[in-house]
């Protein structure tokens, strides 16, 4: 079955997944691996990555999962709050709501992603409190992700 990596990545979080997505499927059926076009509207599989902006995918790939028709769809994301699976759930569904209505998921994976030191920054000016406390654990914790397990993970999803 032919398939195409389609995925969307700002600081490369993603991008790691949609590799490790490629390194373990048969190169030979890959028609398209890239930033979301309507070439790879041609596979039978299309494994479409995001990263979490504001809670669900940014507007590229919500475009280009309302332009999908009858392909199987697998779903893979980076956000930076991690350490929920309810939480993941959330933005899956989110993003699922922009697929189109033949097109039929067959998986979704998401994992925690690293963010720009910037991002610390704005915690550290915050009030001091509980709330800080959080997003600065949560910032550390995040440092380290996607890491080896998260890759793992996804690839046992991609297998099924
Ligand atoms: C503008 C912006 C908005 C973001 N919104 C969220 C969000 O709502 N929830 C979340 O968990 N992470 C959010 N993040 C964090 C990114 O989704 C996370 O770091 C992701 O792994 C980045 O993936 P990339 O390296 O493929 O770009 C946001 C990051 C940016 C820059």
């Amino acid at each position: 079955m032919s398939y195409a990596i389609v995925y969307k990545s700002r600081t490369g979080n993603t991008e790691l997944l949609a590799r490790t997505i490629r390194d373990i499927l048969p190169q030979q059926e890959c028609i398209y691996f890239g930033t979301p076009d309507e070439k790879a509207l041609q596979a039978d599989v299309i494994y479409v990555g995001f990263w979490t902006d504001k809670g669900t995918c940014d507007e590229d790939i919500t475009g280009f999962l309302k332009s999908l028709t009858t392909q199987q769809v697998f779903l893979f994301g980076t956000a930076g709050f991690g350490g929920a699976e309810a939480y993941f759930a959330q933005i899956l569904a989110r993003v699922q709501e922009n697929l189109g209505k033949d097109a039929r998921l067959v998986g979704a994976y998401m994992c925690q992603g690293k963010m720009p030191a910037a991002v610390r920054a704005r915690y550290e000016a915050m009030e001091a409190g509980p709330r800080r406390n959080a997003m600065l654990q949560n910032f550390d914790a995040a440092q380290s992700h996607p890491d080896a397990q998260d890759l793992a993970r996804l690839c046992a999803s991609v297998k099924g």
